[in-house]
């Protein structure tokens, strides 16, 4: 037994995730920490609301509320729509906590003490109408290339051109639409990440390991570490931009005040911590969270080295544009502090989830997003379909009549109709209790030896994170127990040997237990369906599969259940297909 902490990248707070947000991170964060329960491992799995930054702010303006309510409301919502994809989060924080205020300034301090913070005058442009320093992006002009009018302070979105506040013609304020702007000279903190290039490089190439094959000139490496994951830092920390020194404070209100520790920073008033600063710190902060909402007794137990944390495995999971920031800025963050914390030991990185033949987008709002999808399927649904079609070697698409054939044929018409079959028929013949028949036959034997072999492909696929390929081994088990129960024909046998028949009930009543405990973290409340219906609580991991295909003795009682899984019609696939054709309102 070990143990495991694992964290998903935190989402940002305003506003509900898309399918491709959840895809990305926190569900497969989820199947994760639940294989990992299941094998009886002690595992800390947390998952938090990124609440700073001035998308927060415009959100909670266009809401009219203040900044902390809206904060405060939408994370409740995201908590409620977590639950409701059964994301068994240990605990869901938020990075505006306390813990994570002096945890933030806490580092600040030791990057401080450690030399690593320089201060740089630079100037930005103030709107005098908001009041405010306006980050680029909330600038608006006419774009000096082509014209277009609503060119934006970093890039043209109709030339693609990268822009500067300064180049657009009659730049406004997105805020307020005022065109009163003026340069003004502002101080700000920067972490000196590439004094630690050196530090970083020697730590992400000590996940990497020298093939001896030579192509066109390099090296070839192997990485311990998905490729993904690896290529991104490596680029980023080589091809010069990604290791630049890094503004960490903003000119904004909302967010973590710039503090030395306790103290002030003198020139620094009025200033917050930069968002992409503070939120991997929640990771941290989020455990003492945990802990003072009396959920858990240790959390530097899980987090300082000093403190027992090295016999941690940690295991961050997130979208491929979150690499850079967990693979070179969270790292320069805790090895600058010269403190014993707890460094990444595995970072799982996905690609994107497209949508219909584009891409999912919530300032568009194009796709399904989080709370409709409950509202027109349960969640073990989406949970198989998106973690079936995990975006792991390169992007993936969901099509409706892709996710139709999938829950359609995988959970309804195998998984579903083993369970409505056998019990059925069990029901009818027997009764609802567990028949005896004889001990398993030769045709059992082997069932149980294929079975042995793929519960270990299944498991070795889970223990290495391989989401789309366990789930393959996964459904290659389902229809394992159907092909069994096709040539078994206990309907058949009946007739002429009904206590052989009995026995081939028992095996397949047997099996139901088996595929709930194997199946849950992939659709937990099916399964939970599943082992009620079984009359069961015993979830002990199949590690002997011949001991587990007995677990269900003779004579135990059970429940014929409701439909485990139901087909969607063509009706209803055309209908959500038009339905989320257009964009969210
Ligand atoms: O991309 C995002 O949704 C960010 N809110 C992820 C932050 S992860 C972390 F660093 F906390
Ligand atoms: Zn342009």
């Amino acid at each position: 037994m070990a143990r495991h902490l694992i964290t998903s990248a935190i989402p940002y707070i305003n506003g509900i995730k898309h399918l491709g947000n959840l895809v990305g991170s926190q569900l497969p964060a989820d199947l994760y920490a639940r294989y990992l329960r299941a094998r009886s491992h002690e595992v800390l799995f947390l998952c938090a609301t990124d609440e700073h930054g001035t998308p927060a702010e415009l959100a909670a303006a266009k809401a009219g509320k203040p900044v902390a309510e809206y904060c405060a409301e939408m994370h409740d919502v995201q908590a409620g729509i977590a639950r409701g994809f059964a994301l068994s989060f240990d605990h869901f924080g938020r990075s505006s906590s306390p813990q994570n205020h002096r945890l933030t300034q806490h580092f600040a301090h030791r990057l401080k003490e450690a030399g690593l913070i320089r201060e740089v005058t630079e100037h930005q442009m103030y709107s005098v109408a908001d009041g405010r320093f306006l980050p680029d992006r909330y600038i608006e002009g006419t774009c000096p290339n082509c014209g277009f009018e609503s060119a934006r302070g970093d890039q043209c979105d109709n030339c693609t051109k990268q822009l500067d506040p300064t180049d657009l013609i009659n730049p406004r304020s997105v805020i307020s639409g005022s065109t009163e702007l003026e340069l003004r000279e502002t101080k700000h903190l920067y972490l000196r990440q590439s004094a630690m290039r050196g530090q970083l490089e020697q730590w992400i190439l000590s996940k990497t390991e020298p093939t001896g094959e030579i192509r066109n000139g390099v090296e070839m490496i192997r990485t311990t570490w998905p490729i993904l994951t690896t290529s991104i830092a490596l680029k980023w920390l080589r091809d010069g931009e990604g290791l630049q020194d890094r503004g960490i404070t903003r000119d904004l209100d909302w967010g973590i005040p710039v503090k030395d520790g306790d103290a002030d920073w003198p020139g620094m008033e009025g200033k917050v911590f930069y968002v992409w600063f503070d939120a991997p710190i929640e990771y941290i902060a989020c455990a003492q969270e945990w802990v003072d909402a009396g959920k858990g007794t240790d959390w530097e137990r899980w987090w300082r080295t000093d403190k027992g944390a090295d016999d941690v495995r940690y295991t961050q999971f997130m979208g491929k544009d979150n690499v850079p920031f967990h693979t070179l800025s969270f790292p320069a963050t805790i090895l600058g502090s010269g403190e014993p914390w707890k460094l990444v030991d595995y970072i799982k990185s996905f690609n994107y989830l497209n949508y219909d033949g584009g891409q999912f987008s919530t300032s568009r709002g194009r796709g399904v997003f989080m709370d409709q999808a409950l509202a027109i399927l349960p969640s073990d649904y989406w949970r198989w379909w998106l973690l079936s079609h995990a975006p792991e070697t390169s992007d993936a698409e969901f099509t409706w009549e892709n996710f139709q054939a999938s829950v359609n044929k995988d959970l309804a018409d195998v998984l579903g109709n083993f369970v409505s079959r056998i019990t059925k028929f069990c029901r009818s013949k027997f009764g609802e209790v567990v028949p005896e028949g004889g001990a398993y036959g030769d045709q059992e034997q082997a069932l149980i030896a294929d079975l042995t072999a793929r519960v270990a492909a299944y498991q070795a696929q889970m223990d290495a994170i391989e989401v789309r390929k366990a789930a393959a081994e996964l459904r290659a088990i389902w229809v394992a127990g159907n092909e069994y129960l096709q040539s078994a024909a206990p309907w058949t046998t009946f007739k002429t040997d009904p206590a052989v028949a009995a026995m081939q009930v028992r095996l397949g009543l047997n099996l139901i237990r088996f595929y709930a405990v194997l199946s849950a973290a992939f659709i937990p409340d099916a399964s939970a369906g599943l082992m009620a219906a079984m009359q069961t609580d015993d979830w002990s991991w199949p590690d002997d599969v011949a001991g587990a295909l007995q677990a269900l003795p003779p004579g135990h009682a059970f429940n014929v259940p409701e439909v485990t899984f139901r087909k969607i019609t063509d009706e209803e696939r055309a209908d959500w297909q038009t339905r989320f054709a257009g964009i969210r309102a």
